[in-house]
C-alpha cells in the first residue's frame, strides 16, 4: 500500500463520485445493473465492504443487506460515508483493508467496489485469504471492478519486469498521482479465486464495456 495511494483518495475524497455521473449510456446501463445485482446479493447479510470510500455502493447494499461494516484506510472519505443515511444499521471504521481487525467467521457477506485493481498482483492471493479468513461459510463475496477501456482513468503505465500495471491521474487541484491499476480477463479472475474457493466458474463472472464483478458463495 503506497503512500501516495492514500494521499490520492484523501485529495479526491470531494470529487470522487463525479465517476459515478459520466454520460456513457454503457456505462449508467452497466452502474444500474451493478445495483441492481448487489442489492439481491446481500439481500439479509452482515456486509463488511471493504474499501467502502464515500459509501456509494454502500448506500444502495443498506437497502437490502441487514447490516453493515465499512472499512477503509482514509478518514476524508469516511467522513463523506458517515454523513449519508443508510437503510440499515451501518458503521464505518478506519482500518487497512490487509489486516482488518475482525474476530474469524464475523460477516456474512463482503463488498469490494473498485479496490481488487489497486492491489499489488504479488499481495493478491494474501488478500484474498485475509477477506475470507473474517468471512462465515456460504459467505457471499461480491468483488466489482474496471475493466481496461484506453484512453479512460489517466495514462497507463507499465515498468520492465513488474507485472503490475499503473494510472497516471490528474486531480482537479492538478496534483498527480501514478497508483497501481490492474485489470483483468474473466480467465484470470475465475483463475485467481479458484485458487481459494471452490465452485468458481465463468458463470460468476460479468465482463462487460466499463465493469467487471464475480459474484459467489464461500466454501471454507
Ligand atoms: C476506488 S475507491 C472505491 C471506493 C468505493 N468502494 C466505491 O466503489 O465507490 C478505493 C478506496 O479504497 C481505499 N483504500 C485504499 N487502500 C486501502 C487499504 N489498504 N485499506 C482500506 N482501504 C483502502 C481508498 O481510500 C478508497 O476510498
Amino acid at each position: 500500500m503506497s503512500e501516495d495511494m492514500v494521499k490520492y483518495y484523501r485529495n479526491r475524497a470531494r470529487e470522487y463520485e463525479q465517476i459515478y455521473e459520466w454520460r456513457d449510456p454503457d456505462r449508467q446501463q452497466e452502474q444500474a445493473r451493478l445495483g441492481e445485482e448487489l442489492k439481491q446479493a446481500f439481500k439479509g447479510c452482515n456486509v463488511l465492504d471493504i474499501g467502502c470510500g464515500t459509501g456509494y455502493w454502500t448506500e444502495r447494499v443498506s437497502e437490502t443487506a441487514e447490516r453493515i461494516t465499512g472499512i477503509d484506510i482514509n478518514e476524508a472519505v469516511l467522513k463523506i460515508a458517515r454523513s449519508k443515511t443508510y437503510g440499515c444499521p451501518t458503521e464505518f471504521r478506519a482500518m487497512d483493508g490487509y489486516s482488518m481487525e475482525f474476530p474469524p467467521d464475523t460477516f456474512t457477506g463482503a463488498l469490494t467496489s473498485f479496490w481488487l485493481s489497486h492491489v499489488h498482483r504479488e499481495d493478491m492471493d494474501g488478500w484474498i485469504e485475509h477477506m475470507h479468513s473474517v468471512l462465515a461459510p456460504g459467505a457471499r463475496v461480491f468483488i466489482v471492478d474496471n475493466t481496461y477501456i484506453e484512453g479512460v482513468g489517466g495514462r497507463l503505465v507499465t515498468k520492465e519486469g513488474d507485472p503490475n500495471t499503473y494510472k497516471l491521474r490528474t486531480l482537479n487541484d492538478g496534483s498527480q498521482h501514478l497508483i497501481v491499476k490492474n485489470y483483468f480477463t474473466a480467465e484470470e479472475l475465475v483463475e485467481l479465486f479458484s485458487r481459494h474457493t471452490d465452485g468458481v466458474t465463468l458463470g460468476n463472472v460479468f465482463h462487460g464495456r466499463c465493469f467487471w464483478w464475480i459474484s459467489y458463495l464461500l466454501k471454507k
